[in-house]
Formats: C-alpha cells, structure tokens, sequence
C-alpha cells in the first residue's frame, strides 16, 4: 500500500472532525442564544399545579377556529413570550390549561388590567400576585375581547406540547443552576442534528477509506502487468507534490484571503465587544443564591435591595440584613459563618460586583421601577431563578434607547403627564405616548 498518500488522507479526515467538532460548541457558549431553559420548579408552580394536562385540544375543528389559533399565535409572541410560556414557567406562571383553570371573564379583565383584579380582592389574584413575588403583569387594554379569546385558543392547542426551541426562553449560562427535563426537550431536535451530522461524516470516511483501498489494489494488479510503457509506469509512481501544490499562486491566494477574512471577523467581533460584559458571572465570596432566596422562599427583592424602588441605584444588602434570618436558619452552614466573620471584623462582605454602566451615563432604579412600573426581570432576566446572578442585558446604549422608542409611558394616575398626553395626541393622533416622546431619547437625559 501507499503510506504516504494514506497518511495524507488520515490528515484530512482529521481535519474534517476537527472542523465538525470545533463548530458545535461555539453556539453552546453564547448565553443569549443557549436554549437551556428556566426550570419549572425554580419557583412554587402552587397555584399552576396540574397546569398541563396531557390532553391536547385538537383545534381543527373549523376554518375559524384555526384563523383564531393562529391570530392568537402572533399575538402571544409578540406580547407574551417575554414572560410566558405555555408549558414551563418563565417570569410568569406557565399558560398551559388556564382555560380549565380560569373562566373567560376572569382571564380577560385579568390581561385588561391585572392590578385591578387583584386590587379588587380576587382570592386566586392575591394568592397568584403573592406568589410571583408581587410582579405586576403589565395592562394590555388594547387587546380586544376576541384577541384574548384567540390567545386563550392558541394557548389551549399549544398544551401538553414539549417546549420547542421556538419558546423565547432565555436560560442561565451555567449548565449547573438547573438543567431540568424541559431543557432536554428543548435540545432534542439539536440532537438529530447532531446524530445525522455525525452518520455523515462516518460515511464519508468509510468512502473514502474505501476508494484508497480499491485505488491501490487497482496499482497493485497494474504494477504486476509486463506490458506497460514508460508514461504508465510514471503514472503509477506519481506522488503528491506537496511542494507544487506551496508554490501554486491560486493556492496561496486562496489560504491568504481565508485567513485575512477570519482575522477580519474576529477582529470586528473584539472590537464590537469591547466594554461589553453581557453574561458575566462572577463567582461571589458567599454561595449566596437569588434562586433560594427570591425563588423557593419568596423574598421580596425590596427586602434587601431596600433602596430600588426609591433611589437612583439599588443598593446590596449589608450583612445585617442577613442576619434577620441568618441568626436563627443554618447557623452551622460554613457559607453562613462567612457572614458572622464579616460582621466580627467589622468588614463589609465582598461581593463582586456585577452591573457597571461607565461614569459618563445616567441610570436612576426608581425612574423605571417605581414612576415607569417596570419589572425588575424586564432587564435583569429571571433572577428568581438565578443560582449565581449573571448580566442578563448587554446594558449597552443601543439597549436603552430600543426600549424608550418602544415602551409607552406609564402614564395613568400621574397627574404630571395630563397635560405633555394631551399635547402629544393634538400633535400626532393615534401614536403612542413612548418614553422617547416624552424626551427620552434626548442626548442630555442620559449623559452629563
Ligand atoms: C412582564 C411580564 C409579563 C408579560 C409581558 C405578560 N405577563 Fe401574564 N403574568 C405575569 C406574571 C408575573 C404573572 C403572575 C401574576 C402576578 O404576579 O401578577 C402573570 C399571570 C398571568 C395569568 C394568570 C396565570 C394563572 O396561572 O392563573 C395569565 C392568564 C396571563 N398572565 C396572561 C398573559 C397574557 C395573555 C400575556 C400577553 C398578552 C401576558 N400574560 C403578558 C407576567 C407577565
Ligand atoms: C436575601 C436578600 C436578597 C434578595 C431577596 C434579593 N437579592 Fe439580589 N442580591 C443580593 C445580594 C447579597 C447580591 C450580591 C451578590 C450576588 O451578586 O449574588 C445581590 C445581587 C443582585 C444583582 C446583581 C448586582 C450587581 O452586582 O450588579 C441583581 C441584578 C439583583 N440582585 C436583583 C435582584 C432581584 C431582581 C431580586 C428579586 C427577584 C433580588 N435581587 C432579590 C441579595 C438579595
Ligand atoms: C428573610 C430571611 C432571609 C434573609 C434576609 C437571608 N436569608 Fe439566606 N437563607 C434563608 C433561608 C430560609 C435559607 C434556606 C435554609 C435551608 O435550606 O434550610 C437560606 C439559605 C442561605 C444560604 C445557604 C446555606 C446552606 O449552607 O445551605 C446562604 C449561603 C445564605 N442563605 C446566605 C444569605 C446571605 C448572604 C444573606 C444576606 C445578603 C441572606 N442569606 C439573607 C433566609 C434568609
Ligand atoms: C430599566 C432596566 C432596569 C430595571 C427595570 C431594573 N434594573 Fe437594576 N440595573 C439596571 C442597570 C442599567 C444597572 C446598572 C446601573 C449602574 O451601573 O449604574 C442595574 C443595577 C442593579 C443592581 C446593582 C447595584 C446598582 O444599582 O448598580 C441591583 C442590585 C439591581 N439593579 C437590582 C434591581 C432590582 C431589585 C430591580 C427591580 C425592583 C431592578 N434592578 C430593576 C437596570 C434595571
Ligand atoms: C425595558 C425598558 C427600558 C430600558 C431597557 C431602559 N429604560 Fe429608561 N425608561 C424606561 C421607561 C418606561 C421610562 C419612563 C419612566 C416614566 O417616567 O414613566 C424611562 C425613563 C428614563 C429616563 C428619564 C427620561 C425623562 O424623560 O425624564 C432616563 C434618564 C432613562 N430612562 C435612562 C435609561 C438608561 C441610561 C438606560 C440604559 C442603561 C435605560 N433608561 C434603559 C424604560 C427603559
Ligand atoms: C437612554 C439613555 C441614553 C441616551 C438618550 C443617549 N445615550 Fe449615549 N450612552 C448611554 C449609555 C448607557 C452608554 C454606555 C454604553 C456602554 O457602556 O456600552 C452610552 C454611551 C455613549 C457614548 C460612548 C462613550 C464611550 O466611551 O464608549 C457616546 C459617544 C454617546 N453615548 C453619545 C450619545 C449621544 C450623542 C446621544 C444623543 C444623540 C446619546 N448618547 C444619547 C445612554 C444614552
């Protein structure tokens, strides 16, 4: 057999896995498009207990029917998906059977104005909004009667399904805070990829392994024969000029351009990144965990970031806030003595810290928390469910601005906007009041 050449060809399948193996966990590394999924257990699904029955509806009973599925469909992801999801928790409880859960005329005033409803004393509300750590749903008073009602349809022919890697669910960068059965689900089809890629390229070495073995036999019967002549036997005897193939231009062009676009692409990359630290996630000094406590014991984030709702940032918890609690529960906890040496040094605990925004922008908690109404998960991801907290946004400019294009003002009961909504709506009918109508996209709101 010819060696050399064999070796050559193992060096090229070589270089095929290599390739093959190189570019899965590329994608496995970007948090943003991980499609591990938030555990369902993370926090007490209580009130959703038996949320998803294994009975789906079968919607296709008429033309109407799949007309509402499927107006429900576009409607859900572009409102809900943020916060729900049909059969698995996401900031918001799993949607799966709430028809058998709820009548209609709870869930629609419910998406009307939740805070109404639970402001009203409804028993299920208070119990739900309690359970959720108090988060306000925001109000869709713009949804008509009939879209709820195709949303509610659409929610309906989705339960029972697995969660498909098409639910907008943003899951932890660690593997280890949860991975769940629903993570499973979600990378199964994934996996068949995988399996499919993986047999191709079996096949393609067995071919090719193939092809070499028939091409020597081939050499083999003809080096045998007598009556070759001169340009046979070169033919025969030809080997691979690895030397030609260095000196080629067309070969030298073709490496430099690769090489010179990969250096290209990964130096835009760096350059985009730089002062971006969307994802990361210190390891803190105390093994304290957002999913314990906001998560399976329903802390209330003001309870120790007291000061979010009021102030310009959102402070973290002195030692003796842990210690209402840590007085009494696991005091033999190793992670637990760490708090009482702190507070016997006199020494603040170090935590790392995580969200920097650069000197030269203006960030006020209370503007969004408390004036805007918005949720702390809207732009710190599901916390509850964080086992070690990481940067869930990119908190670049960009991200500030999308939101105040987008995002009305909350306007309701604040007497302060009467007047700038009246103006606004004499001036432009019909478009709504957004943060950036009111001046938030202005240059100075933002930079000193
Ligand atoms: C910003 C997050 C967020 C968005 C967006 C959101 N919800 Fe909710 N939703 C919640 C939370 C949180 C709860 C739990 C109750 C509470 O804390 O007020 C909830 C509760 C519910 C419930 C009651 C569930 C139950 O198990 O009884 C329904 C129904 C519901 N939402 C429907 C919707 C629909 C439909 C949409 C889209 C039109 C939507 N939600 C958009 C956060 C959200
Ligand atoms: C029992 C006290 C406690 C509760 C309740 C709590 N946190 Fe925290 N939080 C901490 C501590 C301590 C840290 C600093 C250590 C860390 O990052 O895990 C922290 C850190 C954070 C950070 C990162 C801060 C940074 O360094 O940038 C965010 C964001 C955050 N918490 C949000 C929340 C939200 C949202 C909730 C409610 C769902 C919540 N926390 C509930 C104690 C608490
Ligand atoms: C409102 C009460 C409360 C407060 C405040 C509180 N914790 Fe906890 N913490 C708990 C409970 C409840 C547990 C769970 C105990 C168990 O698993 O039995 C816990 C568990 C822990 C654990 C895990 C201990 C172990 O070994 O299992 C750590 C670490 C911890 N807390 C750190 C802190 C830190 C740091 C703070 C202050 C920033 C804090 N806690 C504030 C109630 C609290
Ligand atoms: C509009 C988006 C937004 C919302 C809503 C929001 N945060 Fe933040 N949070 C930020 C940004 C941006 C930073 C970084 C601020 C900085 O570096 O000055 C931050 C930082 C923090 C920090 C680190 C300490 C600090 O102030 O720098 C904590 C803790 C925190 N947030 C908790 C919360 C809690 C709890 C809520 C809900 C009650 C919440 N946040 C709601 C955007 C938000
Ligand atoms: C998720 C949406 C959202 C994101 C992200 C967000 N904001 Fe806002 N912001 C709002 C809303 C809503 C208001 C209006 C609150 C109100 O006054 O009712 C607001 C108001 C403001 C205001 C006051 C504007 C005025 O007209 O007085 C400033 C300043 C501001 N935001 C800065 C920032 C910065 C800086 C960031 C990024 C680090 C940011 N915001 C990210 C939603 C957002
Ligand atoms: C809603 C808030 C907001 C508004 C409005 C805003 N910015 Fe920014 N800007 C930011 C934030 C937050 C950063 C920091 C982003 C980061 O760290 O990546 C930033 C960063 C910048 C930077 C980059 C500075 C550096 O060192 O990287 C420049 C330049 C800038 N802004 C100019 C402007 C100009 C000009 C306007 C008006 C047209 C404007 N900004 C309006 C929030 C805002």
């Amino acid at each position: 057999m010819n060696s050399n050449r064999l070796s050559s060809l193992s060096h090229l399948v070589l270089a095929l896995l290599f390739a093959f193996a190189s570019v899965r966990p590329a994608s496995a590394q970007d948090p943003s498009s991980s499609a591990a999924t938030v555990s369902k257990a993370g926090v007490t699904p209580g009130a959703t207990a038996g949320a998803t029955p294994a009975t789906a509806v079968a919607p296709a009973a008429g033309g109407a029917d799949a007309a509402a599925v499927q107006a429900g469909d576009a409607l859900f992801k572009a409102n809900c998906t943020q916060c729900h999801a049909v059969n698995e928790q996401v900031v918001g409880p799993a949607l799966g059977g709430i028809s058998k859960r709820r009548p209609i005329t709870w869930i629609i005033p419910w998406i009307h104005n939740s805070s109404k409803v639970v402001a009203s004393g409804d028993d299920y509300a208070v119990a739900l909004y309690n359970k959720f750590q108090k988060q306000q749903m925001p109000s869709f008073a713009a949804l008509s009667d009939k879209e709820i009602t195709s949303i509610v349809a659409y929610i309906t022919s989705q339960e029972g399904q697995a969660a498909g890697p098409t639910s907008q669910v943003v899951g932890p960068v660690d593997g280890k805070t949860d991975g769940g059965s629903a993570g499973a689900d979600a990378g199964g089809s994934g996996k068949a990829v995988d399996i499919l890629l993986i047999a191709l390229v079996v096949v393609l070495i067995v071919m090719v392994v193939t092809l070499v073995i028939i091409g020597n036999l081939m050499k083999d019967v003809l080096r045998g024969r007598k009556d070759l002549d001169g340009r046979d036997t070169e033919i025969l005897d030809q080997r691979f000029d690895w030397g030609k193939l260095y000196r080629s231009s067309v070969m030298r062009g073709i490496v430099g351009t690769v090489f010179a676009l990969v250096l290209l692409y990964e130096g835009v990359q760096s350059v985009m990144a730089v002062g971006l630290t969307q994802g990361y996630q210190p390891t803190q000094p105390i093994a304290f965990s957002h999913k314990l406590h906001a998560g399976t014991n329903q802390i209330n984030c003001a309870y120790c970031h007291t000061s979010v709702y009021k102030g310009k940032s959102a402070n973290i918890p002195s030692a003796n806030i842990c210690m209402n609690c840590h007085s009494q529960i696991k005091t033999e906890s190793p992670e637990i003595k760490k708090i009482y040496r702190a507070i016997e040094r006199k020494q603040p605990v170090q935590w790392v810290r995580i969200h920097n925004l650069p000197d030269l922008a203006y960030f006020n908690h209370s503007q969004h928390t408390q004036v805007g109404g918005l949720q702390c998960q809207t732009c710190h991801g599901p916390i509850q469910n964080m086992e070690v907290v990481y940067q869930y946004s990119a908190l670049t400019m960009g991200w500030c601005i999308n939101c105040h294009r987008e995002t009305p003002l909350n306007t309701k009961g604040n007497a302060y906007y009467d007047n700038l909504v009246k103006l606004h709506d004499t001036k432009n009918a019909g478009a709504p009041f957004t943060v950036s109508s009111n001046g938030g996209t202005e240059c100075s709101k933002c930079h000193y």
